[in-house]
């Protein structure tokens, strides 16, 4: 059958992660397409089944992926579609996978499966830990995380149905979930892209602004300068060459490990093998 696979990402999770279903579903005989979401794609056409994968950011799909959702025409016939979450922590995915699911049913989708892969987490300038892991122990959820999303591709193709259900992350009182899900959702994505700073390692060598997923960094003389686009992805910080991007607010990242997947290529966006 023919199969479509759609993906947003910062630093390569999400991608590595629909990238092992692709490999997965080609390997049984299937025809695949993979692409990173766009917003002029208004029409997905019918295909066999129908993939997404999105990083969570605060409990929540990032603003991009919930507006392309909301923006995709209705399909005509039940559309058979699954959804892979990938979070920093398997037990604080929040909405995300139900938010999705709820977005695709109202646009007829047999929503088939949801699922939540842990991957190392890449949120560098959170105001507090966990920061990304060093580099061994993020191999290691990497490879854990291949592993479960090889399982539950073929649990796909086998017809299996699941539901990730909801729970509260048990790090957090309900009180603090719904405020840091609120505060992130309406007013963090609205300012964050404020916050933004280099320090003085900054050689205006101009990295940031040609591999922002985005286009949200304008360079102004030999100076990046964020815009109000920017989905807070964490490419820019991960991949600067320097290490020179930090946030205010609590946002510091000096001595901090930086975060991509090693086999993500942001500047032409298709994974190499490694
Ligand atoms: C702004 C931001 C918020 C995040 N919030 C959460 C969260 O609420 N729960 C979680 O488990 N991981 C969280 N993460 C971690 C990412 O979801 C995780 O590292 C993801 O796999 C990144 O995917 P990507 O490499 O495809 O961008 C957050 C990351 C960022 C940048
Ligand atoms: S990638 Fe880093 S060093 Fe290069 S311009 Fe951006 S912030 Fe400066
Ligand atoms: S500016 Fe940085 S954090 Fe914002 S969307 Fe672009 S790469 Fe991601």
């Amino acid at each position: 059958m023919q199969i479509e696979l759609r993906y947003f990402t910062g630093t390569g999770n999400s991608f590595r992660i629909i990238d092992t279903c692709r490999t997965v579903f080609e390997h049984s005989g299937h025809t695949v397409s993979v692409s990173e979401i766009n917003s002029t794609e208004k029409e997905i056409g019918e295909a066999g089944l129908l993939g997404f994968c999105f990083p969570v950011y605060a409990f929540g799909i990032p603003r991009i992926c919930r507006k392309y959702l909301a923006s995709v025409h209705r399909f005509k016939n039940p559309q058979k579609v699954f959804v892979l979450i990938t979070a920093g922590d398997s037990d604080e995915s929040g909405f995300a996978a139900t938010e999705c699911e709820k977005m695709l049913r109202s646009k007829n989708c047999d929503v088939v499966y949801t699922g939540v892969i842990q991957m190392p987490i890449n949120w560098t300038t959170s105001p507090e830990p966990p920061y990304p892991p060093a580099k061994d122990e993020a191999l290691e959820i990497i490879k854990a995380g291949v592993g479960q999303a090889q399982f539950v591709a073929r649990e796909i193709l086998d017809g299996v149905r699941k539901h990730h259900q909801f729970s509260y992350p048990s790090r957090y009182t309900k009180w603090r979930f719904y405020k840091d899900y609120l505060l992130f959702k309406y007013m963090g994505l609205q300012n964050l892209w404020r916050t933004f700073r280099v320090y003085d390692s900054c050689n205006g060598c101009s990295i940031c602004a040609k591999i922002c997923p985005t286009g949200s960094i304008e360079m102004t003389g030999r100076r990046p300068a964020w815009t109000s686009t920017c989905e807070q992805c964490m490419r820019c910080v991960n991949f600067c060459p320097n290490e020179s991007i930090y946030q205010t607010m609590g946002g510091d990242t000096k001595g901090k490990n930086r975060y991509y997947e090693p086999g993500f290529n942001p500047g032409i966006r298709i994974r190499q093998e490694v």
